[in-house]
């Protein structure tokens, strides 16, 4: 049976509930992962962003291949699609991203001919006066948490479950005229093809419980011999040779035995799938544009 079959779940659901967040946003901040930005970009984005400030986030940059990750803002920025590769934990970045924010608000805004300026103004405001209202969403794990918390700073600071504190959506004002949707919009993709399926399983964005994890091993190696030839080598001192007995090797040589010294798959596995997503393999990219 095919190891990345899509299991629809809750996608209807996370997609109404994402509608109506939606509306009363102006900046759609759209996480991608840098090193599979195809695969793990949402389709019914598109149609949901139209009117707003729609901006892709390429992040975990710093665990792609820096050329890759150029080649797809050039990309991005020949199909007049609003594209930054950021790595979510660093401050500079996420300074690039208000500084995009910034810019596309003012030409967005600035011009009073835009419908949202005549009805700001028809209700005695003046549109610089407003807060523009931002919002982050993306596929699971491709940083949205993480993200958040680096782009709301000090004011997003959680305050935890402590009694009295408001549970639910919050907005929080990250500095004048700013204002982020605490919690974000979660969705779900349905992969375009086996491979891109395994992709989103690789770097953690399919359920692993619904995954057999030796066949996604097994299918990393067969990947990264090919494309990222030498890394196998460089982390595990093993021949790169067939997948299976590459990792065969590494299973033995990291000690990863079932009693009677016979290779334990599963863990093997694990060990090889956690080492790439923690980034030990190096920076490496799983689509070209
Ligand atoms: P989500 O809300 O979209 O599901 O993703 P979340 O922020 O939980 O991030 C998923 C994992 O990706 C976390 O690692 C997080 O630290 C890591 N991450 C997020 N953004 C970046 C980035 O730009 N660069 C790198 N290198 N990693 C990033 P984890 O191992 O699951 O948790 P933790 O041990 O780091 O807390």
């Amino acid at each position: 049976m095919n190891n990345y079959q899509w299991y629809p779940g809750h996608m209807a659901k996370a997609l109404k509930s994402m509608r109506e967040d939606v509306k009363s946003v102006d900046v759609l901040l759209e996480l991608v992962d840098a090193r599979a930005p195809e695969s793990t970009v949402n389709p019914n984005i598109a149609e949901l962003a139209k009117g707003k400030i729609h901006i892709l986030i390429l992040n975990k940059r710093d665990m792609a291949d820096d050329s890759v990750t150029k080649r797809w803002l050039e990309y991005y920025k020949g199909k007049n699609i609003n594209a930054v590769a950021v790595d979510a934990k660093s401050k500079e970045d996420i300074k690039h991203v208000n500084t995009l924010i910034d810019r596309l608000a003012d030409e967005k805004f600035s011009g009073a001919d835009t419908r949202l300026a005549k009805a700001v103004e028809a209700v005695g405001g003046k549109l610089k006066d407003r807060s523009i209202k931002i919002m982050v969403t993306g596929i699971p794990n491709v940083g949205k948490s993480t993200f958040i918390n680096s782009f709301a700073g000090k004011a997003g600071t959680r305050t935890g479950n402590r009694p009295g504190v408001t549970k639910g959506k919050q907005w929080i004002r990250i500095r004048k005229g700013r204002e982020l949707l605490d919690t974000p919009g979660v969705l779900y993709v349905k992969p375009l093809s086996e491979e891109a399926g395994m992709r989103l399983a690789f770097i953690g964005s399919l359920n692993d419980n619904n995954l057999n994890i030796d066949e996604l091993a097994l299918d990393f190696l067969k990947w990264v011999i090919v494309t990222y030839p030498g890394t196998i080598i460089d982390r595990y001192s093993v021949p790169e040779e067939e997948a299976l007995e590459t990792m065969e090797a590494i299973g033995a040589k990291r000690g990863a035995l079932k009693r009677g010294g016979v290779i334990d798959y599963e863990k093997t596995a694990g060990i090889i799938i956690d080492d790439f997503r923690n980034g030990r393999l190096g920076k490496m990219s799983l689509e070209k544009p």
